[in-house]
């Protein structure tokens, strides 16, 4: 089977159980409280955001699998800002101050940097804890081959020992039981800085925050 189909069927299995599971239970058991209902309810709602982020994440990745690379200048701040206000449809009730340093232009692939900020970004948000003013800092320096994006936030942190699992396909941190996700993410964002030569990196403290880490290399026709 193809690898892509694989990924898809193999990681549709579970939320798709949840769901067969939750609609089972209720229609044998049509009398049960109000407060239970809701509970499958909300399961089911978290279940079928799964099902769709696999399915967009999955199609992602054959895109990219397919696609040529298109070099061209990228205005940073606009395609940033672009990838907050897409962020913000999908999670209107999020509230998060975001502070945007100097974003200075790469010269690589806009598609692959829209793929990789809209993830990033959105992961920020997602995990971003339910108490507290919630932020996020964006900013880039220049460095000796390429410049460093850096995107931190004051989230739910990553335990220590699994911060190399996060970016292997279908893991997620033992931190994250109750909100949605599929896993797919980051090792997509890696296998997309992979393809354009930068590296990413993570470092990050439990209950604090994370910051994440971007290399861009500076390709044979250097920026001004
Ligand atoms: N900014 C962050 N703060 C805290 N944890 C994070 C952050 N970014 C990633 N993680 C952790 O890394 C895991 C993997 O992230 P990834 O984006 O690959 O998957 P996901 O967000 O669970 O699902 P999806 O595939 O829908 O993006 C997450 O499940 C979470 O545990
Ligand atoms: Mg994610």
């Amino acid at each position: 089977m193809d690898v892509l189909a694989g990924t898809l069927a193999h990681d549709l299995k579970n939320p798709l159980s949840v769901l067969k599971i939750g609609n089972s239970f209720l229609s044998k058991n049509v009398g049960v409280s109000v407060k239970v209902s809701e509970r499958w309810f909300e399961t089911f709602a978290a279940s079928i955001q799964n099902i769709e982020s696999i399915i967009n994440q999955t199609l992602q990745l054959g895109k990219i699998r397919s696609a040529e690379k298109e070099v061209a200048c990228v205005a940073m701040d606009k395609k940033i800002r672009n990838c907050i206000d897409e962020i913000k449809l999908v999670y209107p009730d999020k509230q998060m101050e975001i502070k945007l340093g100097d974003l200075f232009p790469l010269y690589t692939d806009g598609g692959i940097v829209y793929q990789v900020f809209i993830n990033l970004i959105g992961n920020a948000v997602k995990y971003a804890k339910k108490s507290g003013e919630a932020f996020l800092h964006i900013y880039s320096e220049k460095a000796d081959k390429g410049v460093v994006y850096y995107l931190e936030d004051n989230g739910i942190g990553i335990p220590e020992d699994e911060l190399q699992k996060v970016f292997l396909t279908n893991e997620r941190a033992s931190n994250t039981a109750k909100i949605a996700g599929s896993g797919i993410g980051l090792a997509l964002v890696k296998h997309l800085m992979e393809r354009i030569g930068g590296t990413i990196h993570l470092s990050s403290e439990l209950n604090k925050g994370t910051v994440v880490r971007l290399f861009f290399p500076v390709s044979s026709r250097t920026l001004a």
